[in-house]
């Protein structure tokens, strides 16, 4: 496995996982490599790569999708409205949003067009994308190690956990894998944008959620 600053584009989240297995390499040049990251073809429409960000090592640790419209323009993950709908959330909650380390599995925002050109409408990643950026999230999870993990929706939770795991059926119980000694599931904050009428009743559910892990981490 060649060094991470020598790595080639579309082999740096690989060589970024073993640098830190290997204790080779710290949070700051992991970013920098992301940065110019090409291991799949995501990143020729995004603005730049949106790395995760927060305390590492840091106790708690939230994983997304991928980066929005907001966020893509930003830099920096869960800036634009799911972000205030977590950040809401995590304070009703009584998690502290800026002592947790939060990120996406998938660190490029893809997109399309509407139909005038004039805004930019995410699009789910699929499995070849997930799996080529896979290592980052396990990069950033074997440096920030978490004392708890939140995958928030079915693409952080298939990607870590796999299909076994049913966001809607298994949310907010602690799910029986060694990612972190607390792993658990929720929903993804930008569904309860979506739920129209359901709204109210989708944001106290993932507030108590995330309530569930407060006091898991303070007992
Ligand atoms: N949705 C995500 O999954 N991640 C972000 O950073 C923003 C929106």
């Amino acid at each position: 496995m060649p060094d991470l600053e020598r790595a080639a584009p579309e082999d740096r989240p690989a060589a970024a996982l073993a640098a830190v297995a290997d204790h080779r390499v710290g949070f700051g040049s992991v970013r920098d490599a992301a940065s110019g990251c090409r291991a799949c073809d995501l990143w020729a429409r995004a603005t730049q790569t949106v790395f995760g960000s927060g305390p590492v090592p840091a106790r708690l640790m939230l994983v997304g999708e991928q980066p929005g419209d907001k966020e893509d323009v930003a830099g920096e993950p869960f800036v634009g409205p799911a972000g205030a709908m977590l950040a809401k959330a995590m304070e009703e909650a009584g998690l502290d949003r800026e002592r947790a380390f939060v990120t996406n599995v998938v660190k490029h925002f893809k997109w399309r067009p509407t139909p005038g050109g004039k805004r930019r409408l995410h699009e789910k990643p699929n499995k070849v994308e997930i799996g080529a950026c896979l290592p980052w999230v396990e990069t950033e999870l074997a440096l920030v190690k978490p004392e708890a993990l939140v995958l928030l929706g079915a693409t952080a939770a298939g990607a870590l956990v796999g299909p076994s795991v049913s966001v809607m059926r298994d949310r907010g119980k602690p799910l029986a894998v060694d990612l972190a000694p607390l792993v658990v599931a929720t929903v993804h904050p930008s569904s309860i944008l979506r739920a129209g009428s359901g709204r109210e009743a989708a944001y106290d559910a993932f507030v108590r959620d995330l309530r569930g892990i407060a006091k898991r981490l303070a007992a």
